[in-house]
């Protein structure tokens, strides 16, 4: 039977009994709205420990005052349901006030990994990712921590965090899950019509270009970025490109020229809709 916890008080309690009792636990937090991306990220969690803590919490902290926080769809009853059928034991849901008290005042940052890309174009985002995970690592105590590739940026700044403040937790980057169409799996997702939604794979067709530009011996990221605007543009014409980057998850700063490890990044508003996704090209 999964149990579903809303207070952190028990929450801690039932971690403590799970180590006494000597078994390993994998964390996949979440905002909710889950999708076969979040559930892949609990399926991988099932294969990583004996318990699996799923936490639905959307997170005021990580969203900008001109953000989405208010539309973030939701459907707990739906997670729930999903969660269980993905394998989860136990679903950690709290309450915003009891996760961010009234005299809340106490953020975590981590400095230089978060000065580009998205933390460049949201500002004190990551102090929200971060401030939140350390909280929900500190509450469930897990042995791994399971994030997907599609924020690839906050899933190294959380290893950059759990490595600085000596918590030894592993951590699984699970691969990004797509649609038929090649649109990566988001929630806001749901914000599109039909026609919208193969306008977003301007995203996906633009990483595919790179790839096979890359494929064919082309090195340059000026040449690579021209031909993906070029294809956004092409799929979506009043697509509005936050950032197309090459970069290595090491620094998250421009690299001049693809090598190994270097990943292209991009950011694109569709229809309104803030979509990211990336793609390892070498
Ligand atoms: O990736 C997300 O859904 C969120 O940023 C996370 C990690 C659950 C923190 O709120």
């Amino acid at each position: 039977m999964m149990q579903t916890i809303r207070s952190i008080k028990k929450m801690q309690q039932v971690a403590r009994k799970i180590a006494a009792e000597g078994k390993t636990t994998a964390l996949v937090p979440t905002m909710g709205f889950l999708h076969e991306g979040h559930l892949s990220l609990i399926r991988r969690a099932r294969k990583a420990a004996d318990i699996v803590i799923t936490t639905i919490f959307v997170n005021p902290a990580q969203f900008g005052p001109r953000e989405d926080l208010s539309k973030y769809p939701r459907d707990e009853k739906g997670d729930i349901r999903k969660i269980r059928k993905a394998g989860g034991d136990i679903v950690f849901i709290p309450k915003a006030t009891d996760i961010y008290p009234d005299d809340f005042q106490t953020y975590i940052t981590v400095e230089r990994l978060t000065r580009s890309l998205e933390g460049e174009s949201r500002p004190r985002h990551f102090r929200g990712v971060t401030t939140i995970v350390a909280k929900l690592f500190n509450i469930t105590q897990p042995d791994v921590a399971v994030f997907g590739q599609k924020d690839l940026q906050q899933a190294y700044v959380l290893k950059q965090m759990a490595n600085d403040l000596s918590w030894p937790i592993k951590f699984v980057i699970a691969p990004t899950v797509r649609e038929k169409s090649g649109l990566a799996m988001s929630s806001r997702n749901k914000f599109f019509s039909p026609e919208q939604r193969l306008e977003a794979c301007c995203l996906y067709y633009a990483l595919r270009t790179a790839e096979a530009m890359v494929k064919s011996g082309v090195k340059d990221t000026v040449k690579l970025t021209k031909e993906m605007r070029a294809v956004i543009r092409a799929t979506c014409p009043t697509a509005k490109v936050d950032y197309i980057a090459l970069s290595k998850p090491t620094s998250f700063l421009p690299v001049y020229e693809v090598d190994r490890g270097t990943f292209c990044l991009l950011a694109v508003k569709v229809h309104g809709v803030r979509l990211i996704d990336n793609m390892k090209l070498r």
